[in-house]
């Protein structure tokens, strides 16, 4: 077993202060291009992860069906964790961040201590067989977000399957994806939402960084209101979000898959997801992709698996958004060899991080640019301006794998 990692997470922000000061000094004016980091910690989970593949096909069928509006966030392996204080005094919850669900809710592990600021709506949180409330919410130790809507897990949670497992999940996806989540609200404000709203942050965007997790690197950061220009080369190139349903209803975008100069996906919907482990595709580009690479499917993992000298041989993948192409190198796409018992593979073995959707493209939702794919691109979520931005960074061509 690998040792679970503990990457400890640094929180402080001296331009916090800064700003809410300003923000309450000025209550009617909004803070010009203000923004808020969020540290993250990283921690490599070793328990309890039966079959991650299948686990990330789980989700995506279930986003594509939109059976269910709060869905598993399966990037269980690579945990990004954000602490967030709840009530005041604040409690510390550790978040798991997920950019593919929108309520922020809580109880998984540590229960709800309630202060004075708890406000039990009278609502309920259906997934998790919760009760829904509002309360102070607070990042770092001094950006205050007031009244933010918190599911409060009573009965269950799946992710209890692991020792020190988070508390929950910090919902960082599109509002419309609350709606029906809360029995008495038709919609529930994100932390994103009120952070904006209550002009903490000067516009509704959303900056996403993580390190591949062999990096060691552990500056893993969520930036509200802006991105952070120091963790990317190059530009942030943006495409407004996809058309198509149901990819539209998250972070989706159009894109086309090559490997090498063979097209393997055609340009179509799909969504960038940090609740999602590996990058998935449509089955029809996943066949063309192993048949390409040679690769074969391993029966524990159910992720492809390839030799070393299949490794020499690998193609770039080359994912085109909006124009532009994103090169995923070979290293990229496999698996960190040092982590391989953490997703129940053999110490020697090669795995692909490129994983099926289970079914053919076409489905308004061919794609999950998951985890494996966040770590060597920067993401932007841009509700301000409906679109999501991408950029290259130190880690684009990493070879830490
Ligand atoms: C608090 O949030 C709830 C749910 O989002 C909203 O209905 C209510 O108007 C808010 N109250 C205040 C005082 O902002
Ligand atoms: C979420 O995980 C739980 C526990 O593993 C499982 O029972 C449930 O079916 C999963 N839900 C979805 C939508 O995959
Ligand atoms: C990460 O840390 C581990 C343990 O200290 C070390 O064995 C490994 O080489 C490091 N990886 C990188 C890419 O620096
Ligand atoms: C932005 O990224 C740089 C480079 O990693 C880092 O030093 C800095 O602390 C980050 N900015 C904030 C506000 O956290
Ligand atoms: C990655 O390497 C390719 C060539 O292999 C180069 O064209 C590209 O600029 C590099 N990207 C970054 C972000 O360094």
């Amino acid at each position: 077993m690998v040792p679970s990692r503990s990457l400890s997470c640094i929180l402080a922000l001296p331009a916090l202060a800064f700003l809410s000061l300003s923000a309450s000094a000025l209550p009617h004016a909004r803070v010009a291009s203000s923004t808020a980091t969020l540290k993250l910690a990283v921690r490599i989970n070793s328990y309890g992860i039966k079959n991650v593949a299948a686990a990330d096909r789980a989700r995506i069928q279930t986003l594509q069906a939109r059976g269910s509006s709060s869905v598993n966030a399966t990037n269980a392996v690579t945990i990004y964790t954000a602490d967030i204080g709840v009530g005041s005094p604040a409690t510390y919850y550790t978040l798991l961040v997920d950019t593919g669900s929108s309520n922020t809710w809580i109880g998984a592990n540590k229960a709800y201590q309630k202060t004075s600021t708890s406000h039990d709506t009278g609502g309920i949180f259906a997934y998790v067989l919760g009760e829904e409330y509002t309360d102070t919410v607070t990042f770092n130790s001094d950006l205050v977000i007031d009244n933010q809507s918190i599911g409060v897990a009573t009965a269950f949670s799946y992710l209890t399957s692991g020792l020190d497992g988070p508390d929950g999940i910090l919902g960082l996806g599109p509002v419309d994806l609350t709606q029906g989540t809360v029995s008495n609200a038709y919609e529930v404000p994100t932390v994103t939402d009120n952070l904006y709203a209550q002009r903490k942050i000067s516009s509704e965007v959303l900056g996403v960084f993580f390190a591949p997790a062999s990096s060691n690197d552990s500056s893993g950061e969520l930036t509200f209101g802006g991105y952070n220009a120091s963790k990317i080369t190059g530009d942030v190139n943006y495409v407004p979000i996809t058309s198509t349903s149901p990819a539209n209803t998250y972070w989706g975008i159009d894109q086309s898959i090559s490997y090498g100069d063979t097209v393997i996906l055609d340009e179509t919907a799909g969504i960038v997801d940090t609740g999602t482990t590996f990058i998935l595709i449509a089955s029809d580009a996943f066949d063309k992709y192993q048949s390409a690479t040679g690769a074969t499917l391993d029966e524990s993992t159910e992720l492809l698996t390839i030799t070393s000298e299949q490794y020499d041989q690998l193609s770039s993948l080359y994912f085109t958004i909006g124009g532009v192409t994103y090169e995923l190198t070979p290293n990229a796409q496999i698996w960190p060899r040092s982590l391989n018992s953490a997703i129940g593979g053999t110490t020697d073995s090669i795995y692909l991080v490129i994983s099926s959707t289970g079914s053919s493209s076409g489905s308004g939702l061919d794609f999950t640019n998951g985890y494996c794919f966040l770590e060597r691109f920067y993401s932007v979520y841009d509700t301000t301006n409906s679109r999501v931005g991408l950029a290259t960074t130190e880690y684009t061509n990493a070879t830490t794998n």
